[in-house]
């Protein structure tokens, strides 16, 4: 019998050993019995295009992109995705030969974890999302392209909201003006990285007019229970922290490497053992 050849699957970024994408994809690969393998490749902002040539001929099938090449990456491909184009960043890239195609999970993983904390009338909820950067984008533009329509964002520096809702029907808010207007959201989310380890003790907006039928939303993961949540949790809300996120848009871009759909359980179960809690 022929052994089958290792397929090679990685993440790169800077920083890079904190990412716990390959226990996540590795434990699907194990359970699946696929003689695949998933690393994490630290390549710095400079070294893009010479780090992703010598994966190509090292043999990688995919690779993740994470902070800060989601966007730089679109220069190096073949081929995007037009969801991915639209959005304007990629995280997601598939390697056919030489050819590289790119793509974003991020926007759609983000919506499907959603659907889970308010599953109906999604489309006519009344959206706050905090933050301005590259997540931010793929998530504002996940919902402008899915029809949702009552979106607004603040943001610290209030020109790189605008430039992300140009065009939009979505609405720019100060930081004062989305603290005072908190009570008419039925979902706040924060998308900065106010919360995560370098600053526990802060949250992105003051939770003092929150009300509990407002879902409340953080992307970050780690740790588990941000300050915001936990504001939120005080407040009688319902709150998402950023696991299922996390955890969708690894699934589709396992889907789309590999074509089958992965234990999401044991995504979930490997993720919160990693971080130690639920
Ligand atoms: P990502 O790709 O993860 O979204 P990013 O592009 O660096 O990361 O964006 C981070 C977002 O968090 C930005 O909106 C940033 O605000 P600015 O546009 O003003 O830079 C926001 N952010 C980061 N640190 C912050 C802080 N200490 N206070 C307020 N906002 C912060």
């Amino acid at each position: 019998m022929f052994e089958q050849p290792l397929s090679k699957y990685a993440v790169i970024g800077d920083p890079i050993t904190q990412s716990l994408s390959p226990d996540i994809h590795n434990a699907c690969f194990h359970q699946m019995e696929m003689e695949a393998n998933y690393d994490a490749v630290h390549v710095r902002k400079e070294e893009l295009a010479p780090k992703v040539k010598s994966l190509i001929q090292s043999g990688y099938k995919g690779f993740n992109v994470t902070i800060p090449h989601k966007v730089d990456i679109i220069g190096l491909l073949d081929e995007i995705d037009p969801f991915a184009d639209a959005i304007g960043a990629v995280n997601t890239v598939v390697v056919e030969g030489s050819s590289l195609k790119g793509y974003n999970t991020d926007g759609p993983g983000f919506y499907q974890a959603l659907l889970q904390v308010h599953p109906f009338n999604l489309k006519e909820a009344n959206i706050l999302v905090i933050g301005a950067g590259g997540a931010a984008r793929a998530i504002v533009k996940t919902f402008l392209l899915k029809g949702i329509k009552k979106v607004s964002v603040t943001n610290r520096t209030a020109g790189k909201a605008e430039q992300l809702l140009e065009g939009s029907s979505g609405l720019l808010l100060s930081l004062e003006e989305a603290e005072a207007n908190l009570g008419q959201y039925d979902i706040v989310i924060n998308t900065t990285p106010i919360g995560m380890v370098q600053n526990l003790h802060a949250t992105p907006i003051s939770t003092e007019h929150l009300e509990s039928h407002t879902d409340v939303v953080d992307i970050i993961y780690n740790p588990l229970m941000t300050k915001f949540l936990k504001q939120g949790v005080e407040k009688g809300c319902t709150i998402q922290n950023g696991v299922p996120m996390f955890i969708y848009q690894a699934a589709l871009s396992f889907e789309l490497w590999t074509g089958m759909k992965p234990d999401l359980s044991l995504m979930k179960k490997t993720v919160e053992q990693k971080l130690g809690g639920k």
